[in-house]
């Protein structure tokens, strides 16, 4: 247990420390403040500070950090804002920047990275044991400075010990986290006992990819590959790709967290996610318990939590394994499938997990239509918790599974795969006079539900239902033409601004409604009438008194 005593508390002998140095027991070790006061081995003195940073940038930071040495505190006045264009760099164990006063609120000190810069990560800690990030904000500022590769916004972990990262806010990484501790790539001096508590992530990440350079725009909240790690309490709202990613990992509790998808940052791939094979797939240890995950309105979450090596879009022939616990986690809103387990060995705990409050019909959110047919099938079903017996095997110990798990008796990797249901589209759509122009370039006309309309490069204009996929024509004008131009774009159906439907090719008028000075409206509908031109009183009929299909097929000749 560390306790934290504020300078206020101290005696007035201890004013003279206003050098900005965290004291680690030392010669204050056995100093009492009373009878009740639980003292124990680690107590941390943390002296008076007689200044805080109000400005500068990261320079100034990271001058106090090189001539200071290990234990440098930088203290960040309340309410500012530090502008920086390259990293915050931590250069000795023991280091923390922090808020001075550790305010929990807006007051809190912001890191702002600066458009125009070519820096994603606000703060590099790796590699440096026992640095804090303490009770201040750190904004990628990725709406003005843009998406951007590279690190994560705060970039921990390496070979280490004891960092951590507490009572932060986090957001707007440029590039793929908001938070990453990295594996050190040592078996014998591994990432180990970070803490990460009550931070305050995202939104990190959108949804799609760069229009540019194809990559994928999406974000982790946070990315974990350190063992014995304590990620607890924060709450992670707008992450894109997985809300906490644990990579390995081995003895790392995840606890109480809150994820939230947002409809601003679009659809979250995972809630938590244990599918990687990082730390050669083991999760041995992992316990991810009374976590709330969440699907938030008019956006969801594809995979609550994904555990095993079938799981994600990229099945690898490593077997994930460990005994882990995954219990009392609590799903609602739209989740897609909230647990699924497929490629797993060695003895889970998988009980207690709520999915009362996930929405149902699962397709009311989202769609199944690029999925494997035993995803459909899972998905159609609205089935929440899912595995894949053979795909489970128990080898350090027995899998204990709670019964509202359905057991797939098809092995089906990547439940990846669900994506934003198109909108419905509608049964008929109208025009008024001079909004409508499509030539036979652009083709379609319509979409309407299961129908659509389009001009072809013949000249024709046809109505064709695409129930089940299959298209069958229902109306055309049948009136062809040869002068459509190479592109199809002279031949081209407008509903003028005097009201009248012209079909038209390079030389003149194929056909006409001849509602010109009366027409007021063309309704496309997937039912006969299929093309009615209305008046202001109603149907307006064209020169032979019948309006839709009967009078477009009845001009022909
Ligand atoms: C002192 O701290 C220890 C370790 O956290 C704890 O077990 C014990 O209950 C505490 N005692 C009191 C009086 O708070
Ligand atoms: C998995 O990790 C645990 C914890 O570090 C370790 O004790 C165990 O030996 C590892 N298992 C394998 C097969 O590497
Ligand atoms: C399930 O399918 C994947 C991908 O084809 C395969 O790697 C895996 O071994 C299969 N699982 C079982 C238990 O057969």
């Amino acid at each position: 247990m560390k306790t934290f005593f504020q300078a206020l508390a101290l005696p007035l002998a201890f004013n003279f420390l206003s050098v900005v140095h965290a004291l680690p027991g030392g010669p204050w070790k056995p100093w009492r403040t009373g009878p009740d006061t639980n003292i124990t081995d680690d107590v941390t003195i943390i002296p008076r500070q007689t200044s805080c940073i109000s400005t500068g940038d990261q320079s100034t930071i990271n001058a106090l950090f090189s001539s200071g040495g290990a234990n440098t505190v930088v203290r960040l006045c309340p309410g500012v804002t530090i502008p920086i264009t390259a990293p915050i760099v931590f250069t000795a164990s023991g280091q923390e920047i922090s808020t001075q006063g550790y305010p929990t609120d807006s007051t809190r000190a912001t890191i702002l990275i600066q458009p125009g810069s070519t820096v994603t990560s606000a703060i590099r800690g790796n590699w440096q044991n026992n640095v804090k990030i303490l009770n201040i904000q750190v904004d990628g500022n990725r709406p003005n400075a843009g998406y951007l590769g590279g690190d994560a916004l705060l970039e921990m972990g390496g070979g280490t010990t004891g960092q951590t990262v507490s009572h932060t806010v986090v957001k707007n990484t440029r590039s793929w986290s908001c938070v990453h501790f990295i594996g050190s790539g040592q078996d014998n001096n591994p990432c180990r006992q970070a803490t990460v508590t009550f931070n305050d992530v995202g939104p990190c990440g959108h949804e799609g990819t760069d229009p540019a350079t194809g990559n994928g725009l999406w974000a982790d909240g946070l990315s974990i590959e350190c063992m014995d790690t304590s990620v607890t309490d924060n709450t992670i709202t707008g992450a894109t790709d997985g809300g906490i990613v644990i990579f390995g990992s081995p003895g790392t509790h995840v606890l109480r967290n809150t994820i939230v998808s947002t409809s601003s940052s679009g659809l979250q791939f995972g809630g938590i996610n244990m599918v990687d094979p990082t730390w050669g797939a083991n999760y041995t240890g992992v316990v991810v318990s009374s976590n709330t995950i969440t699907g938030g309105p008019n956006s969801f979450i594809n995979l609550g939590i994904g555990m095993g090596s079938q799981v994600w879009s990229n099945p690898h022939p490593e077997t994930n394994f460990g005994q882990v616990t995954v219990t009392n986690n609590v799903f609602t809103g739209n989740i897609g499938f909230s647990i699924v387990i497929n490629g797993w060995l060695g003895g889970l705990t998988v009980t207690g997990n709520s999915v009362s409050g996930v929405t149902t019909p699962s397709s009311s959110f989202a769609s199944a239509a690029g999925c494997g047919s035993v995803q459909q099938a899972s998905f159609a079903a609205s089935q929440q918790l899912v595995y894949y017996p053979a795909g489970v095997t128990g080898s350090s110990g027995p899998n204990t599974i709670q019964p509202q798990f359905t057991a797939l008796s098809t092995n089906a990797s990547n439940w990846l795969c669900l994506t934003n249901p198109l909108p419905p589209l509608p049964d008929t759509k109208s025009f008024a006079p001079n909004t409508l122009s499509v030539d036979a370039s652009v083709s379609r006309v319509v979409s309407l539900r299961d129908f659509h309309v389009q001009v072809q490069g013949d000249g024709n204009v046809v109505g064709i239902d695409t129930t089940g996929g299959v298209w069958t024509v229902k109306w055309a004008s049948s009136r062809y033409s040869t002068n459509c131009g190479t592109d199809g774009s002279q031949c081209f159906l407008a509903f003028g601004i005097d009201g009248n439907l012209v079909m038209y090719d390079a030389t003149g008028p194929l056909w006409a409604s001849n509602t010109d000075g009366r027409g007021v409206e063309v309704i496309f509908s997937r039912e006969a009438p299929w093309v009615s031109v209305m008046g202001a009183g109603g149907r307006v009929c064209g020169r032979l008194g019948i309006c839709g299909v009967e009078r477009l097929s009845r001009w022909k000749g």
